[in-house]
């Protein structure tokens, strides 16, 4: 049967990638011997990261970029790199945990641009060249926020919302059977983003007593799901989110 889960010869595309749950999910698929490139805003984070994933013997590019400005450019800059596009991972996204009461309309705005319209740029872009791939790979970043909301993070529920349903409606219209479009609903991920969360003991007992796991995931936990969905493993697998919460959303 072969190694199901190999990535050898592939590039992949890995938004957010500088840090956090996007930088597992570059280090996993570059284990698995894919090409990666990685993009996010910041240079000097993205330099470190790739450097960190060349010195376990990883292939990686660097390609800082706004993604609100430039999503298209990223994609069509990203296929330079090697003349081919298997896998795109959209892990970039932003937060504002503002309740409506302090939330402007153009917070929101900006948030869902980012995590939301974004998507559908890169998406839009990279399903050609995807299309071209024996085994074309679209995998968003969604979140349980996507189905379970905590008070105060209007803007973050409705764009992970609007992830996992483009998910499913993109699968639909594009997942032949070559090309699959799937995401990742992960829980609370003890990533750097979380690091004052991390050490809240209010967060901390909430998850004690709704996570059955009974502890926050290690960023690390998410790239299993990631190969999985980028990988010729998940051939049979379209439109459908991928929950990684400990069994949060399980729970009643
Ligand atoms: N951590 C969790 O518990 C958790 C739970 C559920 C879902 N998620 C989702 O998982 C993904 C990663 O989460 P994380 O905690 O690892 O996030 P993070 O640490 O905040 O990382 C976000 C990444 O996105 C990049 N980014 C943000 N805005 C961008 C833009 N406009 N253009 C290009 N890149 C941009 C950031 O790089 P720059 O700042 O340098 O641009 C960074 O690499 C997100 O989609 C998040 O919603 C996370």
């Amino acid at each position: 049967m072969g190694n199901l889960f190999c990535c050898k010869g592939r590039t992949a595309l890995v938004t957010g990638g500088s840090r956090g749950l996007g930088f597992q999910a570059a280090s996993a698929l570059a284990d698995a011997g894919a090409t990666v490139i990685m993009n996010g805003r910041d240079q000097s984070a993205l330099d470190g990261a790739a450097n960190a994933i060349r010195k376990r013997g990883g292939s990686v590019e660097i390609l800082p970029g706004d993604l609100t400005r430039s999503a298209r450019v990223v994609i069509e800059q990203g296929i330079g790199f090697t003349g081919s596009l298997d896998i795109l991972v959209h892990a970039a996204a932003t937060r504002d945990r503002r309740g409506t009461s302090e939330l402007s309309e153009d917070a929101f705005r900006n948030l869902v641009d980012t995590n939301l319209n974004c998507a559908y740029d890169l998406a839009r872009a990279a399903l050609p060249h995807l299309a071209h791939s024996s085994s074309g790979r679209l995998i968003f970043v969604s979140s349980i926020a996507a189905r379970l909301a905590r008070s105060g993070d209007p803007a973050y529920a409705a764009s992970k919302a609007g992830l996992s349903a483009l998910t499913r409606a993109l699968a639909v219209e594009h997942g032949n059977g070559q090309l699959t479009v799937n995401s990742i609903e992960p829980g609370f991920f003890a990533t750097e983003t979380n690091e004052k969360l991390a050490h809240d003991p209010g967060i901390q007992s909430f998850i004690d007593m709704r996570v059955p796991s009974k502890r926050w995931g290690r960023p690390e936990e998410i790239a299993s799901a990631v190969l999985f969905l980028a990988s010729p493993a998940s051939s049979y697998v379209n439109g459908t989110s991928l929950t990684v919460d400990g069994g949060l959303s399980a729970q009643m």
